[in-house]
């Protein structure tokens, strides 16, 4: 999915993440609280989430208020696969790198210090969850025309849902 996030003073930035989970709480994702993300959602705890199915012709997008959970992060990081784990421990996520070898001998020894303690979580891992407030879905039709439902709530906590048609 996309998630979009806001620096606070204007600027935006979005980029690919996993959907980890769907609970009551929300729609979770993971990363690095030092990454650009985690510095936006810092600073401004809102986002936005689109996911595209481009071969039904379907679109979902849900914004609202963006919790962080480390405690879910540090589970988070030991369920993903050694290579995974390793990436995440090198850190440094959206740095300037200076040589492609650099990364790669820090991630081998990354490889080598995760496969030896299974239990090692990078500190900086977190997982959030966005509670939406708003949620749209899109359905092309073909010869029919699009269909587009708008969900909205004032409260993410306690969603008492509007719903509503809009001109697609
Ligand atoms: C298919 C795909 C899945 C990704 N999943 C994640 C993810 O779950 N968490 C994450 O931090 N970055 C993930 N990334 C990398 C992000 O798109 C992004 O490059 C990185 O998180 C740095 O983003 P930032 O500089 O805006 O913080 C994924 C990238 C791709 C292409």
């Amino acid at each position: 999915m996309t998630l979009s996030t806001s620096d606070g003073h204007g600027a935006v930035h979005a980029r690919t993440v996993i959907l980890k989970d769907l609970t009551a709480e929300g729609w979770w994702f993971a990363g690095h609280a030092t990454s650009p993300k985690g510095v936006d959602l810092a600073a401004d705890p809102r986002a936005a989430l689109t996911f595209l199915w481009r071969e039904t012709g379907r679109q979902v997008r849900l914004s609202g208020p963006v919790t962080a959970n480390p405690g879910a992060g540090a589970e988070d990081f030991r369920a993903r696969p050694d290579a995974s784990r390793a990436a995440g421990l090198v850190g440094r996520q959206s740095q300037v790198l200076r040589a492609l070898d650099e990364h790669r001998a820090a991630w081998a020894e990354a490889l080598d210090r995760v496969r030896a303690a299974p239990d090692l979580v990078a500190p900086t891992w977190t997982a959030w969850h966005l509670a939406p407030v708003e949620a749209e879905f899109w359905q092309s039709g073909t010869g029919t025309g699009q269909t587009r439902v708008r969900y909205r709530t004032g409260d993410a906590h306690r969603p008492a849902w509007t719903k509503e048609l809009l001109w697609p």
